[in-house]
């Protein structure tokens, strides 16, 4: 890593100093996608036999995965990205004797209770601070109608369970768009003796969950099913069976790709290439947006591995600016909004970024989910913007940004959220002059190569 760019300063929160950048360019393999290594962890543990799970994530989220599977019994054994599990099979998961540390997770603990519910323990799972702020009622609701026995108080974590190798199906319609709600009821569902449904009637969210359940054996169907007069998806889950244990190569991440393609596509004379990164419709809708908007990026290599799609991204950045070639009136705000939302989540603090670099700006609508992840991530990209000399709007749900707005060098927050770190790291290499990102080392949550991984692929001006 260039110091002179990016620079760890000592004392108690780590502020990176980012200079701004002329282009990207390179090729790269991410770290394995964190959605993707928790569902391979949490259902190796419950298989019968052995499984060896490859280019496993590298975040500390994934750690805590790992960490509360030991707690519960389970023998598992890592060297580097190398991650193997010994499934506890029919002896099934142990109690375990302390609480578990969900550390930052939220993905850890709501797909964790999912799993614990289905056997005779008792487990008490808690978190960091901002874990223990996030909503739990929308896994403790249908866990209880599956009567497993939940404990919280205002649900919120820690979260109290005692679990029944007796859960009953149900069939529930999903009062959020949440692949971590629908994950924890389909994976209660794999011990209940009958078919458990899911119904999303909001929007399809990830569906990692359903393939890594398929790929180690379980017997899955969707269908669709009318609701609020509208067709909407709904998968199930044929309860109480055998999962044999099988290796999974987990793809690179694509979450932690959009930064990179972002910065890419924003940065004129960019070109670069990311392989081996995870490509399942449900996570790239990002790319589709921003393809959308007239950034050119295409896809080569494209082929399926465990059951997840995987290929190579390729972003190149006409000399002018994306905007000049857009169509449509200049002033009006591209809209992002509805059934799209959970489809690319976790990139909104940055396409909102993006958007302040379009001609219009950019509208991101009924996103209120982003108010109760890691931090308020709403208020947070609001603040940021501003700071940076981005007009923005505010809305209980989304925000409005004027653009384009050429970004100030400035002082930013991570609010301790990672994706909010990373947004902004992109955002400072856009700016005029230097910034500086407060509590950088958050990043580690998802993605700890962040920095030295996009300092390897940025010309400096
Ligand atoms: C995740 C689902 C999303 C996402 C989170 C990871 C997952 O959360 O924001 O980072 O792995 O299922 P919700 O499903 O709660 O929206």
């Amino acid at each position: 890593m260039c110091l002179s760019t990016l620079v760890m300063a000592q004392g108690k929160m780590a502020r990176m100093k980012i200079r701004p950048a002329q282009r990207i360019t390179g090729q790269v393999r991410l770290p394995g996608d964190k959605s993707i290594s928790h569902r391979a962890a949490l259902i190796a543990a419950v298989a019968e036999g052995q499984s060896l799970l490859s280019n496993f994530s590298t975040s500390a989220d994934c750690a805590s995965t790992l960490d509360c599977l030991r707690g519960l019994g389970v023998s598992i054994r890592r060297e580097g990205n190398e991650v193997l599990v010994e499934g506890s099979g029919a002896d099934g998961l142990r109690a375990p004797s302390v609480p578990l540390d969900c550390g930052n997770s939220g993905s850890t603990m709501r797909m964790l209770a999912g799993v614990a519910a289905g056997y005779d323990l008792e487990a008490i799972l808690t978190g960091d601070e901002s874990l223990r702020s996030r909503p739990m009622k929308r896994i403790i609701e249908p866990l209880e109608l599956m009567t497993a026995q939940m404990r919280s108080e205002n649900g919120r974590p820690p979260l109290g369970i005692k679990g029944t190798n007796a859960l009953k199906p149900i069939s529930y319609e999903l009062p959020v768009a949440s692949a971590q709600v629908k994950s924890c009821i389909l994976l209660a569902g794999l011990r209940a003796a009958g078919r458990t449904e899911v119904v999303e009637k909001l929007g399809a969210t990830r569906d990692h969950t359903e393939r890594m359940l398929r790929w180690f054996g379980a017997e899955l169907e969707t269908r669709t099913v009318v609701a609020n007069g509208s067709s909407v998806e709904a998968v199930s889950i044929n309860g109480k069976a055998n999962l044999s244990g099988r290796d999974v190569k987990i793809p690179g991440d694509f979450s932690s790709a959009a930064f990179l393609i972002a910065a890419a596509a924003l940065l004129p004379g960019s070109d670069l290439k990311i392989e081996d990164v995870g490509l399942n419709p449900t996570r790239t809708q990002f790319l589709s947006t921003l393809r959308s908007f007239g950034f050119q990026i295409g896809l080569l290599d494209c082929r399926d591995e465990s059951n997840e799609p995987v290929g190579t991204v390729h972003v190149r950045a006409k000399l002018h600016p994306p905007e000049s070639q857009l169509p449509g009136p200049a002033d009006v705000p591209k809209v992002v909004r509805g059934s799209l939302i959970p489809q690319l989540i976790d990139e909104l603090p940055l396409l909102a970024v993006v958007g302040s670099q379009l001609s219009g700006g950019i509208e991101i609508r009924d996103a209120a989910e982003l108010r109760v992840k890691e931090a308020d991530r709403i208020s947070a990209t609001v603040r940021n913007l501003g700071a940076m000399g981005v007009q923005v709007e505010e809305f209980e749900d989304g925000l409005r940004v004027a653009g384009p707005t050429p970004l100030q060098g400035a002082t930013l927050e991570s609010f301790g959220d990672h994706r909010i770190a990373m947004a902004f790291t992109v955002a400072a290499l856009l700016a005029d002059g230097v910034s500086e990102i407060a509590g950088s080392d958050c990043v580690s949550i998802s993605f700890p190569e962040f920095f030295s991984l996009l300092e390897s692929v940025t010309d400096h001006s």
